[in-house]
């Protein structure tokens, strides 16, 4: 942002001053170079694609005049389809009139949910590395990200309860995370989770719990919900969407569960800022959740093979640190040392052979080494992208 040209907002000068955009994700100009051989900083939808039912209620709903319009918070009979739907995948009844509000995706989610919650001049526990738009909204919203550190041990998160203690006691009163973790895939089992709930109800604080990806689950320890655990539901918003499993990113739907007053706060939000989610794609949300269980085991075990393939293959880099998801699509592999910086490995990465990482400083201090590859993507292709990124850290390694 040019801090000259125009009489910006201090809150938009506050985001500027948050860092640079993100890697952006979807660039088609560059994908339309032939020298782009794969963009990891998103997951590739053709390799992937939706479900084939979508695309028939997509023509439906564009041919039905009542779906353009809903209330703010959605229809109310995708609300009923999706609040029963989510039940058995999260654990716990949902109240689909006061209970959950469709938004216009996950991330639109995420911003009514800070919105709602924190003011100018608070302060919000941050896991780190998490997630980078929650930092960019907090600040955006004039209040103050606190980090908390996430280590995870065979695939199970585990997030610096001392350090969170020290940041509720400092005055932060909402826990921002992503639950599998983006970037490291890392998932918070119901343990952690009702310990943050006994620091919650201490506190008198609320945890943002963002479960996007917790339906592309590898097995091993059940992904803990916030709504459905014990004490932590009405201190709580967890977001769901089908965006990354189901390939409807393009939809720009998703769901957030919170107590009624919360989901009525949200609602406020999104009544000024964007009316509903599109009409249309809430449609196509009834269905989400209904897929042949085929389907999504079908789906899962690909991305288990490709997860697998590249893991093994980064195992033999001397020195790059790499550890498999327990979910999700991501890793978040640690570099070893090397002659010339991170962020010039990665220009290189792209400039050269067309491959784009997503640095790992966009996930928060102390991230500088590391790098995120979004691995759903065809395998072969990812398959030959993860080895040129082995050659050229050889190249560089010191
Ligand atoms: C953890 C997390 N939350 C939210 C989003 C936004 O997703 P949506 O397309 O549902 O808005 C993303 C997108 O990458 C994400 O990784």
């Amino acid at each position: 942002v040019n801090t000259n040209a125009w009489p910006f907002a201090e809150q938009l000068l506050r985001l500027a001053s948050a860092g640079s955009l993100p890697t952006s994700t979807g660039n088609r100009d560059l994908a339309r170079q032939s020298r782009l051989l794969v963009d990891f900083s998103h997951g590739d939808v053709a390799a992937f694609p939706p479900h084939p039912r979508v695309l028939a209620d997509a023509v439906a709903a564009f041919s039905d005049p009542h779906s353009a319009y809903s209330p703010y918070r959605g229809h109310g009979s995708v609300r009923e389809k999706v609040a029963a739907n989510l039940k058995p995948l999260i654990g716990r009844e949902i109240d689909s009139e006061a209970e959950l509000i469709i938004t216009p995706g996950t991330q639109a989610g995420v911003y009514l949910a800070l919105s709602s919650l924190v003011g100018s001049g608070d302060i919000v526990a941050i896991a780190n590395p998490d997630y980078f738009a929650y930092a960019r909204i907090v600040t955006y919203l004039g209040a103050r990200p606190r980090y908390v550190n996430l280590r995870s041990s065979e695939g199970v998160a585990q997030l610096d309860i001392e350090q969170l203690k020290v940041a509720l006691a400092e005055g932060a009163r909402v826990i921002c995370l992503s639950n599998p973790n983006n970037p490291t895939g890392a998932v918070y089992d119901s343990a952690q989770f009702r310990e943050i709930a006994d620091l919650c109800e201490r506190w008198d604080a609320y945890l943002i719990s963002d479960e996007l990806y917790s339906r592309l689950d590898y097995g091993g320890v059940p992904i803990a919900h916030a709504w459905s655990t014990p004490g932590l539901g009405h201190r709580s918003v967890s977001l769901l969407g089908p965006s990354k499993t189901e390939s409807l990113s393009g939809f720009r739907v998703g769901t957030a569960i919170a107590a009624p007053q919360v989901i009525d706060g949200m609602e406020q939000i999104q009544s000024i800022v964007s009316l509903r989610a599109p009409g249309y794609s809430q449609a196509v949300l009834a269905a989400w959740l209904e897929e042949e269980p085929c389907w999504l085991s079908s789906r899962v075990e690909a991305h288990r093979e490709i997860r697998d393939a590249i893991v093994s293959r980064w195992l033999e880099i001397p020195g790059l640190d790499v550890s498999t998801p327990r979910a999700g699509s991501y890793l978040f592999p640690r570099l070893p040392a090397l002659a010339i910086s991170p962020m010039e490995l990665f220009a290189a990465l792209r400039n050269d052979a067309g491959i784009i990482v997503t640095p790992g400083a966009e996930f928060g201090p102390g991230g500088e080494e590391s790098f995120r590859i979004n691995f759903s993507q065809h395998a072969e292709v990812a398959i030959a992208a993860v080895n040129s990124i082995a050659e050229f850290i050889a190249r560089v390694a010191r």
